[in-house]
């Protein structure tokens, strides 16, 4: 089977390679074999091979945080799933053609969800309800302030705030994004780069009427943590969870000392290893169910084949994309 690997860590263009490896064993017990048919590339991924990522891997490795596949084989013990199911495994390793996993690493999706929309499942809109859900009981009315908004999360926590009545307000540092977010549900939208704090509050506080903003959800890191701090209220929380800008998270003491805010981190991962089997089932379910009836959507710029990773990989690591990168196999 064709598999994406990479021996050592580095520009993920070049160190990455389509090899054939050995097919995995049929399935035993409760075990599940997928065939998998579409993968997405995420930041995640690249971070995963330039060997910057939180996880500690052993080389040569197989990345690939999500995709989707077609159940093609159970173990006796497995009762609930027949060939064919369209599943979404919940382990890394997935840019590969066949994945053996357990039953309890993949999750089952309703009939009716669009393959490509199951594919980037996992990760982004995952991240997007928890960040809402987990951080501040953010309550119909109340605004959120997150930057990098046009991202795929960006885009799911716009879609998913607009169907709880939540007000977003986005930073994006491209005008000509602006318009898909309000298609989506955005309230309002900032073009700011996060290099003037003053100029980012001032802007906020127009824009909102200088309404109390609990929330900042950052992406991006470095100055940009410290503008998105003076624009929220005082006692605000920071949810920072991801490092685009590749610098520290920066962040004037007098926002944490005077003002009572609170930086803290997300990371997906470590909501779902703490999770239960029930609580990912049940999460992933509710996700799925919005994917099928249209409420959540992530746009896609381009599709490659397996074989063409490298470009894949050099697409998904430029700048003004409009969206995902897919593999497929
Ligand atoms: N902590 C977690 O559990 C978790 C889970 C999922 C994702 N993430 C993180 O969330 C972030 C977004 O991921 P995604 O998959 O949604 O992204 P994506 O769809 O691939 O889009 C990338 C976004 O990053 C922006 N960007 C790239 N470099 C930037 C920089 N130096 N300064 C400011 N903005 C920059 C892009 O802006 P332009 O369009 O203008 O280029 C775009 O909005 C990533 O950092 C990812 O690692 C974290």
């Amino acid at each position: 089977m064709r598999a994406i690997q990479f021996d050592s860590f580095g520009d993920p263009s070049r160190v990455s390679r389509c090899a054939e490896l050995p097919e995995p064993d049929p399935p035993q017990g409760d075990e599940v074999l997928v065939r998998m048919l579409v993968m997405s590339i995420n930041p995640a991924d690249l971070l995963t091979i330039e060997g910057r990522y939180g996880a500690a891997i052993d080389l040569p490795y197989i990345p690939g945080a999500e995709g989707v596949g077609r159940v093609e084989a159970v173990g006796e013990a497995v009762k609930d799933l027949v060939p064919g199911t369209l599943v979404i495994p919940l382990g890394r390793g997935c840019w590969r053609e066949l994945m053996l996993g357990r039953r309890a690493e993949v999750v089952p999706l309703p009939d009716g969800i669009p393959v490509e929309q199951a594919a980037m499942l996992k990760v982004n809109p995952a991240t997007a309800r928890l960040l809402l859900r987990s951080i501040v009981d953010a309550k119909p009315g109340d605004w959120v302030l997150q930057n990098a908004a046009n991202s795929a999360v960006g885009c799911c926590l716009v879609q998913t705030a607009k169907s709880q009545g939540i007000k977003t307000l986005n930073i994006i540092r491209r005008a000509n994004v602006s318009e898909s977010l309000e298609a989506i549900g955005a309230d309002a939208v900032i073009v700011d780069d996060g290099s003037d704090p003053d100029r980012l509050s001032a802007a906020v506080r127009e824009v909102t009427s200088g309404a109390t903003i609990e929330l900042g959800i950052d992406a991006i890191a470095g100055p940009a943590t410290n503008a998105m701090a003076s624009a929220l209220s005082d006692r605000a929380t920071i949810a920072n969870y991801g490092l685009l800008s590749g610098k520290p998270c920066e962040i004037d003491p007098q926002h944490l000392v005077f003002r009572g805010l609170t930086l803290r981190g997300f990371w997906l991962a470590a909501w779902m290893r703490a999770a239960s089997s029930k609580d990912l089932q049940a999460m992933y379910a509710e996700l799925a169910n919005d994917v099928a009836a249209d409420r959540l959507h992530t746009a896609v710029e381009a599709r490659y084949p397996l074989e063409d990773v490298a470009e894949a990989l050099a697409h998904a690591g430029r700048s003004g994309r409009d969206g995902k990168i897919l593999l497929t196999a």
